[in-house]
C-alpha cells in the first residue's frame, strides 16, 4: 500500500481540503501514474454536492476527478500497454468485467460492473474509488490510455471526459461535412463539442447563455452563434438542424432545441441536469425527431478520439490552476466563468 496526498470533500456542503489516501501497491496487470494535470468537470462538482443523489449517492470522503494525464512510475510484470516513464491518462473509467455483452461490444461504460474513477465501489480497497485531485493512481492497462506526444498535457487532461463525451454522440450521430450541428451549452463539454465537430467537417452552430462567448464561440470553430434567449435568433435555425448536442448542467428548456431539429433530426444529451426536463410530445411527433442520451465512451474508442485529437491538434482551452483554488474554481463553474476548463496542475499537491 502507498500513500498519496490528495483533495477530499468530507460532507456535500464541505469544501475540498487536503487528505492522505491509500492507493494499492501495483499488481501483474496495473500501472502506477504519477498525475500530472486532472481537468474539474462539472460532473465533479455535482457528485461532491450529492446533486445526483437519488441515482447515484456520493460516499465520503470523497475524491472526485476523472480527467487524468501524468506519468508511468511504476508497471506490473505483465503490463505491455506502456513502460515507465510514459505518459498515459485515465478517464471515467479504471475497471470493468471484461466478459459482459457492453464490454464485448467496447462500451464499457454500460457494463453492469464497470468501476468509476471516483465514488465506486472499490475492488481491491473497499469503499469507495478515488479520483485525479491526487498526485497518484493506480489502474489495470486495460483502462490507461495513450496521449499523443504533440498535445499540451495540461490541455490534453480534459479530453480523458468532455473530448470523448462529445465525440463519441457526433460520429454516432453522423456529424460530417455537409451536416448543420447544433452546440447547446459553451462549457468544458460544448467547446470540446464544436473544436471536434469542426474538425470533423460540419457547419456549426452555438446555443449559449452568455453573449460574452460570441467571439470565443468563433475562434474554436463555430460557424455561426446564437444567443438562446433571444426567440427572433432561435426562430431562424428552426426545423433545420441535423444533430443537437445538448450539453448544459442545468435546468433550461429543451423543447427549444427540439423544434430546430429537421426531419430526422436528433437532439443528444450529455449534460445531466438534476431536475428532470419536460419534453412536448409535439416536437417530437411533427418531423419524427429523436432525443438520446450519451454516457463518455468506451476504451477504444476514447483512444481512437485521443489520436483524432492528436491528428487535429486539439486540446482543451484551459486554465491551469494550483489544486489550492480548487473551491474559487467551483464557484466560477457555476457561474460559467471559466474559458473553457479548469486542468489542476497537481506539482502544487507538494506543498500539501
Ligand atoms: N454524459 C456524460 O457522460 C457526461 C460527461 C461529463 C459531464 N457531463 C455533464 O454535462 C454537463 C456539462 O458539463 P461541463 O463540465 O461542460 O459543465 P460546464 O463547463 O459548467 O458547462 C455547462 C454550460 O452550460 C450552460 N449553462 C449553465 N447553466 C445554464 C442554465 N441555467 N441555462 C442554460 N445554460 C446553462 C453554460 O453555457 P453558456 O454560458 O454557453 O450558456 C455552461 O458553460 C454537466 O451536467 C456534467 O455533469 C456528462
Ligand atoms: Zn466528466
Ligand atoms: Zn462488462
Amino acid at each position: 500500500m502507498n500513500k498519496a496526498k490528495a483533495y477530499s470533500a468530507a460532507s456535500a456542503t464541505s469544501p475540498l481540503a487536503s487528505t492522505t489516501i491509500t492507493r494499492r501497491d501495483p499488481a501483474e496487470r496495473d500501472v502506477q501514474m504519477e498525475i500530472l494535470f486532472c481537468g474539474i468537470c462539472h460532473s465533479d462538482l455535482h457528485t461532491v454536492r450529492n446533486e445526483w443523489s437519488s441515482i447515484m449517492p456520493t460516499v465520503y470522503p470523497c475524491v472526485p476527478g476523472h480527467e487524468i494525464v501524468g506519468r508511468v512510475t511504476k508497471v506490473g510484470s505483465a503490463v505491455t500497454k506502456v513502460k515507465t516513464g510514459d505518459i498515459a491518462a485515465v478517464g471515467c473509467m479504471v475497471d470493468s468485467d471484461g466478459t459482459c455483452p457492453e464490454c464485448r461490444a467496447d462500451l464499457e461504460q454500460f457494463c453492469p460492473n464497470a468501476t468509476f474513477t471516483y465514488n465506486s465501489p472499490d475492488k481491491h480497497l473497499g469503499g469507495v474509488t478515488y479520483g485525479g485531485y491526487s498526485d497518484c493512481i493506480v489502474v489495470n492497462e486495460r483502462f490507461i490510455l495513450r496521449v499523443p506526444s504533440n498535445l499540451d498535457l495540461a490541455g490534453a487532461a480534459p479530453l480523458l471526459c468532455a473530448g470523448i463525451t462529445t465525440y463519441s454522440p457526433m460520429r454516432r450521430g453522423g456529424v460530417a461535412k455537409g451536416k448543420k450541428v447544433g452546440v447547446v451549452g459553451l462549457g468544458g463539454l460544448g467547446h470540446m463539442g464544436v473544436k471536434i465537430a469542426h474538425a470533423l467537417g460540419a457547419h456549426v452552430v452555438v446555443f449559449t447563455t452568455s453573449p460574452n462567448k460570441k467571439e470565443d464561440a468563433l475562434r474554436l470553430g463555430a460557424d455561426e452563434v446564437v444567443v438562446s434567449r433571444n426567440t427572433n435568433e432561435m426562430q431562424k435555425h428552426a426545423g433545420s438542424i441535423d444533430f443537437i448536442l445538448d450539453a448544459v448542467s442545468a435546468d433550461h428548456d429543451i423543447n427549444a432545441y427540439i423544434n430546430l431539429l429537421r426531419r430526422d433530426g436528433n437532439i443528444t444529451l450529455v449534460g445531466a441536469p438534476v431536475k428532470p426536463l419536460p419534453v412536448a410530445a409535439f416536437g417530437l411527433l411533427f418531423g419524427r425527431r429523436s432525443l438520446s442520451g450519451s454516457l463518455i465512451g468506451g476504451i477504444r474508442e476514447t483512444q481512437e478520439m485521443l489520436d483524432f485529437c492528436g491528428q487535429h491538434k486539439i486540446t482543451a482551452d484551459v486554465e491551469t490552476i494550483p489544486i489550492q483554488k480548487v473551491n474559487e474554481a467551483y464557484e466560477r463553474l457555476l457561474k460559467s466563468d471559466v474559458k473553457y476548463r479548469f486542468s489542476i496542475d497537481m506539482a502544487s499537491l507538494k506543498s500539501e
